[in-house]
């Protein structure tokens, strides 16, 4: 069903209990994934008998963007794709296209690990989609190795991000992840690969998404950290925001060579400006990260419901929402030890 709803941004958008907007919506197209990340999916926890989604208990291409609709017609101005492995995710460049064709949408991005990027990149382009986030932790191989699981193979991701250039698929942008003893000795060399060139590294703090990637506080190298040691052999200048509630913070090289970006969730939370809402693979809508509860939209549409009653859920929930985990970490850790939180495979970065 295709939904008839315009929006006219204005003073009936929605706004959560602290004054936030609802101006992003990230959608998991897909729980699976091809990598094993130790801090997001690790391979002793999702094992061969691991229990994903059955396809039919994914939202189809036609409910998600009449979701994605409604979200729009709420103030969402900003959509990105996520996993999981969303290019796991058969002819996903057709939902690019139905997704391009919404009112009042001015972003699409796509989430990837690159390893299917070169045989997608120009498809994708060509059903509209402007750029791409690549997840790279670094350009060792052996670490490579270890931080896919032993599933990734970083010539073909290395392959995917220029054929994503080649395509326009510009800013292609890097997430890093980094975990203490891990990775962490191989900044410098991402930093240097990528410097001067269309590709912008960022660099995330090991977050305690869900409850099976073992994080510790020890495992967090803060970002303050790491711009020390970036700027000690490329001196660089913070920059201000692209925009408002931008996640990462950007320092620009002095000698023109371009900038690196840093998340930094953990050591400087950024709840304050947070206007994103999620929407797992399965319909069920988030409205945090770190979320124990989502509601359930997925029976609605199956059960026929029009749009105003599906735009009052959203409403309702949204403007309720109270979520700001990352700044009363430590407290929620301590009160709720056994808390289930939702997992990034499921409900994506
Ligand atoms: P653009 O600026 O549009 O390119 O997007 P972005 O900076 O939001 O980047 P991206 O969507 O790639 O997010 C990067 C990473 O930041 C995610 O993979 C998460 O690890 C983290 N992140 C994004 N949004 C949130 C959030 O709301 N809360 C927390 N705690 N982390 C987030
Ligand atoms: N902490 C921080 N970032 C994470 N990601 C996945 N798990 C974590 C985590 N525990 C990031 C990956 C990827 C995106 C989907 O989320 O780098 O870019
Ligand atoms: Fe897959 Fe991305 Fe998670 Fe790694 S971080 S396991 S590539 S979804
Ligand atoms: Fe937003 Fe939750 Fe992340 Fe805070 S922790 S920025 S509220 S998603």
């Amino acid at each position: 069903m295709s939904s008839t709803v315009h929006h006219i941004r204005g003073p009936q958008d929605p706004l959560d209990r602290l004054g936030r907007p609802l101006h992003d919506l990230r959608i998991s197209v897909m729980d699976r994934c091809n990598f094993r990340c130790p801090y997001c999916m690790p391979k002793q926890q999702f094992h061969e008998h691991y229990r994903f989604l059955k396809s039919q208990e994914r939202l189809s291409f036609d409910e998600i963007v009449r979701l994605a609709r409604l979200f729009a017609a709420l103030g969402v101005q900003k959509l990105r794709l996520t996993g999981g492995e969303p290019l796991l995710r058969t002819n996903l460049a057709d939902l690019i296209g139905d997704l391009t064709d919404i009112p009042g949408i001015d972003d699409i991005a796509l989430t990837t690990n690159g390893v299917l990027l070169g045989q997608h990149a120009v498809d994708l382009h060509a059903n509209g989609l402007r750029r791409v986030t690549v997840s790279l932790d670094t350009l060792d191989k052996e670490v490579f190795t270890r931080m896919s699981g032993g599933f990734g193979a970083l010539d073909q991701v290395l392959s995917g991000i220029d054929a994503a250039i080649a395509a326009g698929l510009t800013p292609v942008k890097i997430n890093a992840v980094i975990e203490r003893g891990l990775n962490d000795h191989t900044v410098l060399d991402l930093v240097e690969h990528f410097r001067g060139s269309p590709v912008i590294v960022r660099f995330i703090e090991f977050m305690d998404v869900g409850n099976r990637n073992n994080w510790r506080p020890e495992l967090v190298v803060p970002s303050r950290e790491l711009a020390a040691r970036i700027n000690e052999r490329w001196p660089m200048q913070p920059v201000s925001q692209n925009y408002k509630g931008e996640v990462a913070q950007r320092w620009r090289f002095d000698d023109g060579a371009g900038e690196v970006g840093f998340i930094s969730s953990v050591s400087q939370p950024f709840c304050g400006a947070c206007s994103r809402a999620r929407l797992s693979s399965e319909g069920k809508f988030y409205t945090c990260l770190f979320a124990t509860q989502g509601l359930d939209l997925r029976a609605p549409l199956r059960a026929g419901a029009g749009d105003a009653d599906i735009l009052q859920l959203i409403r309702a929930v949204w403007s309720g929402r109270t979520d700001r985990y990352s700044e009363l970490r430590e407290e929620l850790r301590r009160a709720l030890p056994e808390t289930k939180k939702i997992e990034m495979n499921y409900i994506g970065g």
